[in-house]
């Protein structure tokens, strides 16, 4: 009997111990949706938790960009298949100044914007490659919603038709 529970014991300790090592970043979004498609920024509310599949730097704009996808984009980035249904990517940009303490570095300060693009076949059964977008602005601390339409999105993202509409490839880490 007292064999068992420790048996018990230990396992559920060890449970446990799995689940605070699973740690995941719960954070409050703003309430906001896209005017023309209403996309909400909720969709993304774990994005914290996303992994980094890339990053760039917009010259004439100055701004470093982080390219973040969740598990079912990452898991298909990485095994290099087709991004599937499911499949959400977000993108960060911020603006960048010299570290104040070191001149010849460049430090990421602001975040200017996040967006993404989101597959879903039956919501976008009618936009190329299934892509939703969505974009909210940031500006003196506070986020706005996209109000300008997509169709800009598309359009250019039309430019990555032959990957599937996505302009980011996995970056070499080794
Ligand atoms: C004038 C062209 C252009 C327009 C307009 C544009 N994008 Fe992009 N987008 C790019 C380029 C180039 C990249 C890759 C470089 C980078 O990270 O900026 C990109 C990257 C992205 C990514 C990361 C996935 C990928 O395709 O690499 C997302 C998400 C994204 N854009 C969302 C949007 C949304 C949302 C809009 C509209 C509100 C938009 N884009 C409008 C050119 C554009």
């Amino acid at each position: 009997m007292k064999k068992i529970f420790f048996i018990l014991l230990a396992s559920s300790l060890l449970f446990a111990c799995k689940q605070t090592n699973e740690y995941r970043v719960i954070s409050k979004v703003p309430d906001l949706e896209m005017p023309n498609n209403h996309l909400k920024f909720k969709e993304i509310e774990d994005y914290k938790n996303y992994k980094i599949v890339s990053s760039h730097f917009r010259t004439d704009k100055n701004e470093l960009r982080y390219i973040l996808a969740n598990d079912i984009a990452f898991k298909a980035y990485n095994e290099g298949t087709a991004l599937p249904n499911g499949s959400k990517i977000v993108k960060i940009g911020w603006n960048v100044e010299k570290m104040s303490n070191f001149q010849a570095a460049l430090e990421a300060k602001k975040v200017q914007r996040i967006e993404y693009m989101i597959k879903d076949t039956k919501r976008f059964a009618k936009n190329p490659g299934n892509w939703g977008y969505a974009r909210f602005v940031k500006k003196e601390k506070k986020y706005k919603a996209w109000d300008k339409g997509t169709e800009s999105c598309i359009s250019c993202h039309n430019i990555a038709q032959k990957n599937n509409y996505v302009f980011t490839k996995l970056q070499p880490l080794f």
